[in-house]
């Protein structure tokens, strides 16, 4: 079957609203047709993220009820630690409430004014954290990440030459790690393949730079590897993991990704003078060690996430659920980021709208039609969220890539969903003259797309 089936049953259900077209008009209307600012029950389809908002099993609910809220010792850590360590290797395993958490702690040890953090592309809490130290964060994807159209296999691979660049340029003294992020979400969900990250470690260990993985979605990577990568067709997810963990020094994860919760994460390191920096900053601002800002119960929940995560069936479902909305977007002519990747369908909004230039916010545009239309909530990841004016010309630089992320949850919606979102998508696609551009009435002084408002630019919206 090229599409598997959901290999789960659904015990408990979760009952969705609907609501009606005028409904939708209003109350995106009401949020200034921001849909930070919608009420979440008024969503039908939410695919705003895939983070923490995974369906967890009936084994990780069973799990919440063995929690041992200990202050110090809960033996969820212990377990926790054992799982983290069998799967991903490294020493010391500090747990942290979410993913940017244990990017804060790491870049606040390591970072100097000036040092420079080379990635394929940094998410954006990972850049916020390392510009926040006035440091520089670097991305050296491969080119063919910005081709949209090209099918590639490993889009999230770095680009060595570059990477090797940076390194001579800047000197490895001023680079504290470098990082790989699997998959690379902010370049559309893309994986990086072993060999590249052989490569990347190679180039670190000749420097001795240490190689850190941004992990959140380590389980997809590693299953992409298993589908794409020759002489890895035979092996476990769980083997592939253990090797590409192997060419590291540590990881940052948010576990509100591939650990199927809906909060967590954690930072992993080898080096001991690193961990016990870290972890004395870690009573400072999270918690004890064996706890750091969860309860014991999320922890339990985390550690058998993690086992799940990297059973074979659950993620033939989940990638191929991924693809099959990519697929039948393609099928009716739709411009997304190809191939399709883990975790999201990414739509070019310059070629789906092209006649509303970016300083209109074509991306936007989509997501809001996309919500009056179908009650389906998508994200804009353009230039409302990036643009910016140049302090020197005053001008304001755009993004190159102009998208609309339709982002899926983990074991929540059913294929007949993924149908609806793609028939939502292909009407709109059908209407698209009559879709126009929107003007800002509001913005912060930054990360505005959350607070923005904003208003149609002529009568038809
Ligand atoms: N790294 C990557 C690659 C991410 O995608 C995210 C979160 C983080 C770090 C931060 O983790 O949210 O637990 O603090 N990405 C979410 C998203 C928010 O929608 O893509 P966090």
């Amino acid at each position: 079957m090229k599409f598997p089936a959901e290999p789960f049953r659904i015990k408990v259900v979760e009952p969705i609203k609907t609501t009606t077209a005028e409904q939708r008009e209003s109350l995106i209307k009401e949020a200034g047709y921001n849909i930070f600012l919608l009420p979440a029950d008024s969503i039908y389809i939410d695919l705003l993220t895939d983070s923490g908002t995974s369906a967890m099993s009936d084994n990780q609910w069973a799990g919440l009820m063995v929690g041992d809220e200990s202050y110090a010792g809960s033996k969820n850590y212990y377990h926790f630690e054992s799982v983290v360590k069998e799967i991903f290797g490294y020493k010391h395993i500090i747990p942290t409430h979410q993913g940017r958490v244990a990017e804060n702690l790491l870049f606040s040890t390591i970072l100097k004014p000036e040092f420079v953090v080379p990635n394929n592309i940094h998410f954006d809490t990972t850049r916020a954290n390392i510009e926040y130290h006035k440091a520089k964060a670097l991305d050296c994807v491969i080119d063919e990440a910005m081709d949209t159209d090209l099918e590639h296999p490993f889009k999230g691979n770095i680009d060595i030459d570059k990477l090797r660049r940076i390194i001579i340029d800047q000197g490895p003294e001023k680079i504290p790690i470098i990082m790989i992020t699997i998959t690379n979400n902010s370049g559309g969900g893309q994986p990086v393949s072993m060999a590249n990250i052989r490569q990347v470690s190679e180039l670190a260990r000749k420097y001795n730079i240490p190689l850190i993985f941004d992990a959140c979605r380590f389980a997809e990577n590693c299953y992409f590897i298993k589908e794409r990568e020759e002489g890895y067709q035979n092996k476990s997810v769980k083997e592939i993991a253990a090797e590409l963990f192997s060419y590291g020094d540590g990881c940052t994860m948010s576990a509100k990704k591939d650990g199927l919760v809906n909060i967590g994460g954690f930072l992993a390191v080898n080096d001991d003078g690193l961990a016990r920096k870290i972890t004395n900053m870690l009573i400072l601002i999270e918690g004890f060690p064996t706890y750091g800002g969860l309860a014991g119960r999320d922890l339990e929940a985390i550690s058998r996430g993690l086992i799940e995560v990297l059973d074979e069936n659950y993620l033939r479902f989940r990638i191929n659920q991924t693809r099959y909305l990519g697929e039948m977007l393609i099928q009716s002519g739709i411009p997304i980021i190809k191939p399709v990747g883990g975790h999201a369908v990414y739509i070019n909004a310059k070629k789906f709208l092209p006649h509303i230039p970016q300083s209109e916010f074509p991306g936007q545009a989509i997501v809001v039609e996309l919500y009056r239309r179908s009650g389906i909530r998508a994200v804009e990841i353009g230039s409302l969220m990036f643009a910016y004016k140049d302090a020197k010309t005053g001008h304001t630089v755009y993004p190159e890539l102009e998208l609309v992320r339709l982002a899926i949850p983990r074991r929540v919606y059913t294929s007949m969903h993924i149908q609806y979102v793609a028939e939502a998508v292909h009407q709109i696609y059908n209407e698209r003259d009559n879709i126009c551009g929107y003007k800002i009435e509001y913005e912060a002084d930054f990360l505005r797309h959350f607070t923005a408002r904003l208003r149609p630019i002529n009568g038809n919206n």
